[in-house]
């Protein structure tokens, strides 16, 4: 029956055949909804759609992108309960000061009124993303380049030339350091967050007094590189 719906959006002049098609099936199958003609009408009426997705552009948008995706997708956002102008500023103020979301003040009630105006709005597919978004960044990224020689320095010892765990001290630990290249699956701000504090009952030591953000971002950058290699 999709195939049907499918041939009719090639051609309206398919329309009597699928009419006839539709009616046949829906008489054979005896289904609620003919698939054919959901997907005539899908377009307008789709909710959240599985792909990535970004804000919708407008006054705030970038403060959102700038600070709301270092740790959430903006589909979390969107299928968030519509708030009030209230609720948001609290939420944005659990964020700053619970989860350390680095949002300066004055923008917090900029961001609280864009996200009012987006509670009933469904996000947009990667497809129909505002392109100008690629140009703010989302989060200071990271160089691989200075990241291999910080990774040689601090971490190559345990975690190896390659990052399989396999350096010279690596396997003797218990437990052995980690295996840096089975890492694809883990999150940037779980990698982050182990690379800031360490992981206790392991020799994985915290890095944050030796390290700035940007130095832990340049070692993320080389990890995800060991990772596709
Ligand atoms: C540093 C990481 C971080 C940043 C940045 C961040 N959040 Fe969160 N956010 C969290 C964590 C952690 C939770 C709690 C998740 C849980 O309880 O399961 C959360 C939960 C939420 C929730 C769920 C409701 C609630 O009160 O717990 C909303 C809504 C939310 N965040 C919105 C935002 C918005 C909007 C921004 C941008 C200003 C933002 N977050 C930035 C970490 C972050
Ligand atoms: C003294 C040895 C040692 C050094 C030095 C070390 N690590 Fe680790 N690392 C470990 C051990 C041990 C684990 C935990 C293994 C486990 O949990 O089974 C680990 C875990 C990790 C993890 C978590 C991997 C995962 O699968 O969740 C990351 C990321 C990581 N290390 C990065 C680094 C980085 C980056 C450096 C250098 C800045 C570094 N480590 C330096 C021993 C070390």
């Amino acid at each position: 029956m999709r195939r049907n719906g499918n041939i009719i959006k090639r051609s309206v002049g398919w329309f009597s055949v699928f009419l006839c098609v539709g009616l046949f099936m829906l008489g054979v199958f005896m289904v609620g909804q003919p698939s054919g003609a959901q997907s005539m009408e899908a377009s307008d009426t789709l909710s959240v759609p599985a792909d990535p997705i970004s804000f919708q552009q407008g006054p705030g948008s970038a403060i959102a992108s700038s600070y709301c995706l270092i740790c959430h997708s903006a589909e979390y956002i969107y299928t968030q309960p519509p708030h009030s102008h209230e609720r948001w500023t609290e939420i944005i103020k659990k964020m700053k000061h619970t989860f350390g979301c680095p949002i300066p003040d004055e923008h917090i009630s900029p961001l609280a009124e864009y996200l009012v105006s987006q509670n009933t709005i469904q996000p947009i597919p990667e497809a129909k993303k505002f392109t100008g978004l690629a140009h703010i960044p989302t989060r200071e990224s990271g160089s691989p380049e200075k990241g291999k020689a910080i990774y040689n320095t601090y971490c190559l010892n345990c975690h190896g030339q390659t990052g399989k765990g396999d350096g010279p001290i690596g396997q003797a630990l218990i437990p052995p350091a980690a295996d840096l290249t089975a890492t694809g699956n883990k999150s940037d701000t779980i990698l982050l967050n182990t690379i800031r504090n360490g992981r206790p009952g392991t020799a994985m030591p915290s890095w944050k007094s030796d390290l700035s953000k940007q130095e832990m971002e340049d070692i993320l950058a080389y990890i995800r590189n060991l990772t596709k290699s």
